[in-house]
């Protein structure tokens, strides 16, 4: 029991996900990307839960816009990487460590979707919170670095174990699955995951968490290690970068 932290989903906006981990022992909370109060404050209320920090990804609304009435419910520090983002108190840059009485997150910088972007790696159990970086079958869209950039970030995230339980910013696994059957229609572990996802969704109204060493094998934005992804490239003549840029810009216009 030592040490047990549970991680909610609280579904947010249109498509968006926020996180509330929590402890199990002592009843200590953290909020990951909160951008509507009222179900979180609900949430923190229900299960008495101790707020501890609210964490913060990147500076876009979608992942912000709850933070002025969450810290008018209370007040607590406010961990971001960029100092506009309101009510930031401690600013986050890569290889941070935040150490929290029942949780440690190591900060990974992820630049690409934005310039701000960064990650929560939790080592001890296995957890990624990887905002609108990583998506299921898929990655942010490349706003405010180049497609290089972004592929960095990727091969960062790529490093973490493969029993790493992710965690991202929005539900779009079923689009980014249908955007990857439609232009890889031969692979056939895409089908297999095909019915897996639905029936996650059918089971969890959601498709969190996904698991690392899986996405490996079937997300073409984390493809080093894919077989399959590598065979394309040799057939097309294209390396990794121009398959990564070409992915991307057909997935804009999908
Ligand atoms: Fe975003």
């Amino acid at each position: 029991m030592k040490n047990k932290v549970i991680v909610s989903i609280i579904p947010q906006l249109k498509d968006n996900y926020s996180y509330i981990v929590h402890s199990l022992i002592n009843k200590s909370a953290i909020i990951i990307d909160p951008a509507e109060s009222k179900p979180i404050i609900d949430f923190l209320i229900k299960n008495n839960l101790y707020l501890k920090g609210i964490l913060v990804t990147h500076h876009h609304s979608d992942h912000t816009s709850g933070l002025e009435s969450l810290l008018n419910f209370k007040k607590t520090s406010v961990y971001s990487p960029n100092k506009d983002i309101f009510g930031t108190n401690k600013i986050i840059k890569d290889n941070d460590i935040i150490d929290f009485d029942f949780l440690s997150l190591k900060i990974i910088s992820t630049p690409g979707h934005t310039s701000d972007h960064v990650v929560f790696y939790n080592k001890q159990n296995s957890l990624l919170f990887s905002g609108d970086t990583l998506f299921h079958f898929g990655c942010g869209r490349v706003f405010e670095e180049t497609y290089d950039v972004m592929q960095i970030s990727l091969k960062k995230i790529e490093q973490l174990p493969d029993s790493t339980k992710v965690y991202c910013g929005h539900e779009y696994s079923i689009k980014n699955l249908s955007f990857l059957m439609n232009n890889f229609n031969d692979y056939h572990l895409l089908s297999d995951m095909k019915k897996r996802l639905l029936k996650q969704i059918m089971d969890n109204g959601c498709s969190m968490p996904f698991l690392l060493g899986e996405e490996k094998q079937i997300n073409p934005f984390l493809s080093q290690y894919s077989e399959y992804f590598r065979d394309y490239m040799n057939k097309n003549g294209i390396n990794n970068k121009q398959f990564f840029k070409n992915m991307r810009d057909l997935r804009n216009n999908f």
